[in-house]
């Protein structure tokens, strides 16, 4: 899909594709780097994360190991609750392992404090953040994260994994839409 296809859907093309992928050739090196010779499980965060972790993944040299959580946080509206519930489970073990979670995007934070204790709370070696996406004003609780692609401004997003009522997530660029879009 291109901005085209969204017609008058569409307000502003935040980050084009080539930027998407500019800014994650220059993470998989940092990560081929802080990672060699260690056994990496990359834990997407289903379903926005599904872009991300296809893109990040194939440009890595180290060798991974992939597995997924689906968690919910947000209904179908715009705004975090806060609220955060497992939907699917690893299927892995996590003792002993390099985990390095792979996001869409941090909003207010509340999602990813809450996953990452979870997961430090099953005995991995380490467990790091990689996002491409970042709202710093919209943060309500401090996350560490390790790599970040773009710190973008606190507004509602979609493409590149990420939805409005489960859509918009085929974008191959981060955009905004039109209000008239969530008038109904
Ligand atoms: P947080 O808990 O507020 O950091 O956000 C949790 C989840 O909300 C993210 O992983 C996204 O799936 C979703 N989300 C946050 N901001 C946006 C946005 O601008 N567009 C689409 N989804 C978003
Ligand atoms: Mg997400």
């Amino acid at each position: 899909m291109d901005p085209a296809d969204l017609g008058d859907q569409l307000q502003d093309v935040l980050l084009t594709e080539e930027q998407l992928h500019t800014r994650l050739d220059e993470i998989a090196v940092e990560i081929d780097r802080d990672y060699a010779g260690k056994d990496v499980l990359l834990v997407g965060v289903l379903k926005g994360a599904v872009m991300v972790m296809a893109d990040l993944a194939r440009r890595l040299h180290t060798p991974v190991a992939m597995d997924w959580m689906a968690v919910s946080s947000y209904g179908s509206g715009t705004k975090s609750s806060g609220v955060v519930r497992i939907l699917k489970d690893l299927d892995t073990d996590l003792s002993g392992r390099h985990v390095l979670i792979v996001e869409d995007i941090i909003d207010s934070g509340l999602t990813l404090s809450w996953l990452l204790s979870n997961l430090r709370s099953r005995g991995p070696a380490s467990v790091e953040i990689a996002t491409m996406l970042r709202k710093p004003d919209a943060a309500k609780v401090q996350v560490d994260v390790r790599y970040v692609g773009f710190d973008i401004p606190n507004e509602f997003v979609v493409g590149y994994g990420l939805d409005y009522a489960e859509r918009y997530r085929n974008l191959p660029f981060v955009g905004t839409l039109a209000p008239h879009v969530y008038g109904g």
